[in-house]
């Protein structure tokens, strides 16, 4: 499947327009249309439903240590200033970027190296954004390129440095951009914040600056406390929550794959530190199983562990569960989500203040004035165990996802291409998603065959049973091969159709959308039958 095929899909059938079109667009931001709203709130339902609410708390899930306790969260999107200093996002959110003003393109400004060098008396600096050998063999190739050189002539360019990060180099005036022709078309470093900036309060001062959340996370930690105050969870326990983040992206692309205004499904999963790298392994195989059992069970999903030079300051192992969007180059693969083992870092930043790496210790980072550079809430937000009669500062898991990025997989997964015959059994292209029955916007369309004969009263007369128990379409226009296809392209699984038979005999017809087998039932059985179908589908 091309992208460009499902971008096309998505806007025709209404899952996905670009927010604020009719204004020439803006970029980051996606609409979810009214197809796309029923996908993505049945993923964030799955995802409720299977991680929250549904949690069977009395028995031990495969794989788990012991049986835990899950609870729901839901918190502000804007927090206290303090919250993101002291969690590490305000440091860490702050890059120097570049533009090219010849290709556009936008770069950290620590992530170009280059290297000098000179030929006929004109010295200049190549740049490249990979690393090691790539970086050398690409600025050799550009190098030769710009002075209209042979990879014969090779030995003629003057090589004068080995590869140099840019904030080294003085004068971009002769720093020839990543994949640009000319010289000197790199803008001054700017200083680009990854987290949305607003004012809280009448007045736009720097004392009333707050962040739109960049993660959903720090609200669960913020609320560590209040949760085990005031219900009765004990650890092992997790606290689940659905909702907006907001990250002002540098380069957001890839459709809805980087967006500055998304969804997250967050776990934080607390535990005594001595089982928390038992709970780390449960974790990332439940939430793998999680995309498997919803349809996602190809070779394009895999969970691959971090290396120890990828792992945050602080994590003590992640592990992403990826999938092989098409829009990727072949074999590679992007993050749907991250399991990652914490420690006990968050719930320490906010109570001592920002933790920072020192040998194999964290410690509270400290200003220019030798006090905390950013202070903590000063809360003792340990956990007291009666039955070990232990106070403690729990291990947090975190199971990550995205829910933009899922219902991006799942479309993608879903996207399928066939021939099938039409009403006079001619081939005709088809292209429909196999959604997996749970997250199929539409569970079954009811159909009039034809507009006469009693068909669209009893057809009507279907609709008005399913309704209240499923999602249900009812169309009664066009022809009925028009009347599929749209079923097909919205990822329906069955169509119904009231046909002649119908008035003789009180039959339907069912119709399967991916195999294209066709059944008669009763109408009076036609409920049980579509909830007996979607349930053994979903088992
Ligand atoms: N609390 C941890 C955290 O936020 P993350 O890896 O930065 O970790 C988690 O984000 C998930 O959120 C990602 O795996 C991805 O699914 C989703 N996500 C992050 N940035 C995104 C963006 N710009 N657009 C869409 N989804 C994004």
């Amino acid at each position: 499947m091309q992208m460009d095929q499902l971008v096309s899909l998505c806007k025709r059938r209404g899952f996905l327009f670009q927010s604020s079109e009719i204004y020439g667009g803006i970029n980051g931001f996606w609409d979810y249309g009214p197809l796309g709203v029923e996908l993505k709130r049945n993923i964030k339902e799955a995802w409720w439903r299977d991680m929250v609410t549904g949690h069977d708390e009395l028995s031990v899930p495969e794989g788990a240590p012991e049986a835990y306790e899950m609870t729901g969260l839901d918190t502000t999107i804007i927090t206290h200033p303090q919250v993101w200093k002291c969690s590490g996002h305000y440091d860490l959110f702050h890059d120097f970027m570049v533009d090219c003003r010849e290709t556009k393109g936008r770069y950290r400004y620590d992530q170009i190296v280059g290297r000098w060098v000179a030929y006929q008396g004109k010295r200049i600096v190549v740049t490249s954004t990979a690393s090691g050998a790539e970086a050398m063999e690409q600025t050799e190739r550009r190098a030769l390129k710009f002075f209209k050189l042979r990879a014969k002539d090779a030995d003629r360019l003057d090589w004068q440095s080995g590869l140099m990060p840019l904030p080294t180099i003085d004068d971009f005036q002769v720093v020839l951009a990543p994949e640009a022709k000319s010289l000197g078309t790199l803008t001054e470093p700017r200083e680009f914040n990854l987290m949305f900036k607003t004012y809280v309060g009448p007045l736009a001062g720097e004392d009333n600056v707050a962040f739109l959340r960049p993660e959903t996370a720090q609200g669960i930690f913020l609320n560590f406390k209040n949760v085990v105050d005031s219900t009765r969870v004990k650890i092992p326990f997790g606290i689940g929550q659905i909702g907006k983040s907001f990250r002002n992206e540098i380069t957001p692309r890839n459709f809805t794959f980087r967006s500055r205004e998304f969804e997250q499904m967050e776990i934080e999963f607390f535990c005594h530190p001595g089982s928390s790298s038992a709970w780390y392994q449960f974790w990332r195989e439940r939430r793998f199983r999680w995309y498997v059992d919803l349809g996602l069970a190809g070779e394009r999903l895999r969970l691959r562990e971090h290396d120890a030079d990828e792992l945050s300051h602080y994590s003590c192992g992640t592990a992403d569960i990826e999938y092989a969007f098409p829009f990727l180059p072949a074999g590679q693969f992007g993050e749907l989500e991250g399991v990652a083992h914490r420690g006990d870092f968050d719930l320490r930043s906010h109570s001592e203040g920002k933790l920072v790496r020192e040998g194999d210790r964290l410690v509270v980072e400290k200003g220019p004035d030798g006090k905390p550079k950013y202070r903590g809430s000063g809360k003792d937000l340990r956990y007291f165990d009666d039955a070990r009669r232990e106070r403690f500062l729990p291990h947090v898991i975190e199971p990550s996802a995205g829910a933009d990025r899922a219902t991006l997989a799942f479309l993608c997964e879903a996207y399928q291409e066939d021939e099938v015959p039409d009403e006079k059994g001619n081939p005709r292209h088809r292209v429909f998603l196999k959604f997996h029955p749970r997250l199929a916007p539409i569970k079954a369309a009811v159909f009039p065959l034809v507009n006469r004969d009693q068909m669209p009263e009893l057809a009507e007369r279907i609709y008005k049973e399913l309704k209240p128990h499923f999602s249900v379409f009812f169309d009664a226009k066009g022809s009925i091969g028009r009347r599929y296809a749209r079923q097909d392209e919205a990822g329906t699984p069955f169509c119904i159709t009231v046909d002649s038979q119908t008035l003789e005999d009180q039959t339907v017809t069912i119709r399967d959308r991916d195999s294209l087998r066709q059944w008669r039932v009763k109408i009076e059985q036609c409920a049980a039958e579509i909830r007996q179908r979607l349930k053994s589908a979903s088992s």
